[in-house]
């Protein structure tokens, strides 16, 4: 029978003009995949969480501008470019959170500014096929480049932790977050296939439970021994001594390592503190913003109130009219992360020093 690890998170289907995902709000009771094609199908899917996860959001903003800019029918480089920046900022302000949405959506623009300039130089005159040529691999590199960086992050994850170990994770940063592997699930995933009998301990994730719905249903899918707890269990569960290490995954790391994921990461990253207990963050390169200087420069999405009051009970389980506050996501201070496990190794405090000499190796 086919798990929902057989499924695509995010594809791009070219002969349909369409985006395929999995309907992430239906799961686990229902797998459904549906096609995205219009712009406001994409910015309705990333809005509502039907594809969500920073790096699976980017894949789709990446394949979304793609798909808008296909059919354009630009006489000229001007026209074209218009039509391109209208649609991208359109696509990002879908969320504001997850940085991979504007990187995406940046990069691809920039991959055919640049050869649109590049033409230019070269005396050639303006090939709309060609431009949207270029955003098609682009956007099927994007998608690419995140299976070889979750893959990575993995291993660089597995070197933290040793056979038998319990990790607690929180929300979802798994392979439905991602397009293989996840960050915070793939030293997971990798040491399950290597025999490391890990006990993997899964936040529900109060409002929207992507670590019930989510995490727990992709872990349990592959034969990982999983159990979910709910989010002010976790404490409990680190003061037994079940939990050796936690991984996380995030939305946007500032260039000082302050890292705004989920909202209860932070809650998680102090008492993991308090016990000792080693707290990591998985970031592709991706998700770290060098042009947000500190965690307090993150802006932190404000969702509705009926998903704390109305979603998952049968009734409304709050007083009409009480004030609701339903920030989506939180950000945990550097001083409270061990390391985070990038693509490239895993970085250690004092992180402005440590991500800027990453980025400057290998990102030039
Ligand atoms: O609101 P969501 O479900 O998109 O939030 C997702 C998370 O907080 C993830 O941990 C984060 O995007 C990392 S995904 C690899």
């Amino acid at each position: 029978m086919k798990s929902i690890l057989d499924y695509e998170t995010v594809a791009l289907v070219d002969e349909r003009d369409a985006i395929v995902i999995i309907d992430q709000t239906l799961l686990p009771g229902e797998t459904k995949l549906i096609d995205l094609k219009t712009g406001e199908e994409i910015w309705n899917a990333i809005y509502l969480l039907q594809v969500r996860g920073a790096p699976a959001i980017g894949v789709c903003a990446g394949f979304g501008i793609y798909l808008l800019m296909k059919h354009s029918k630009a006489q000229t480089e001007e026209e074209f470019l218009e039509e391109l920046n209208k649609n991208a900022d359109y696509l990002n302000s879908s969320r504001p959170t997850a940085v991979n949405l504007s990187w995406a959506l940046e990069r691809m623009k920039k991959k055919v500014k640049d050869f649109i300039d590049d033409e230019k130089k070269s005396g050639r005159s303006f090939d709309l096929s060609a431009a949207i040529k270029v955003m098609h691999d682009e956007s099927e590199t994007i998608k690419a480049e995140d299976i070889d960086v979750c893959r990575r992050i993995g291993e660089n994850g597995l070197t933290l932790v040793k056979k038998g170990d319990g990790i607690l994770t929180h929300c979802n940063a798994g392979q439905l977050a991602t397009c293989k592997y996840g960050t915070a699930t793939a030293p997971i995933y990798l040491g399950h296939e290597k025999g490391y009998n890990f006990h993997v301990y899964c936040d529900e994730t109060r409002p929207l439970l992507q670590g019930a719905r989510l995490t727990a249903y992709e872990l349990h899918s592959a034969g990982i021994d999983t159990t979910v707890i709910c989010d002010n269990m976790s404490a409990s569960i680190m003061k037994t001594g079940k939990v050796q290490a936690i991984f996380v995954g995030c939305d946007r790391v500032a260039a000082n390592g302050d890292a705004a994921n989920k909202i209860g990461t932070s809650v998680v990253a102090t008492v993991a503190k308090h016990y000792g207990i080693p707290f990591y963050v998985c970031a592709p390169t991706s998700t770290i913003d060098m042009n947000t200087a500190t965690g307090d420069d993150i802006v932190i999405e404000q969702r509705k109130p009926e998903e704390v009051t109305e979603m998952w009970y049968e009734k409304r389980m709050a007083p009409e009219g009480v004030k609701v506050y339903n920030p989506a996501f939180d950000v945990t201070d550097n001083s409270l992360i061990t390391g985070i496990v990038t693509e490239y190794g895993v970085l250690r405090a004092p992180y402005d020093k440590s991500i800027k000499e990453m980025f400057d190796k290998y990102k030039k």
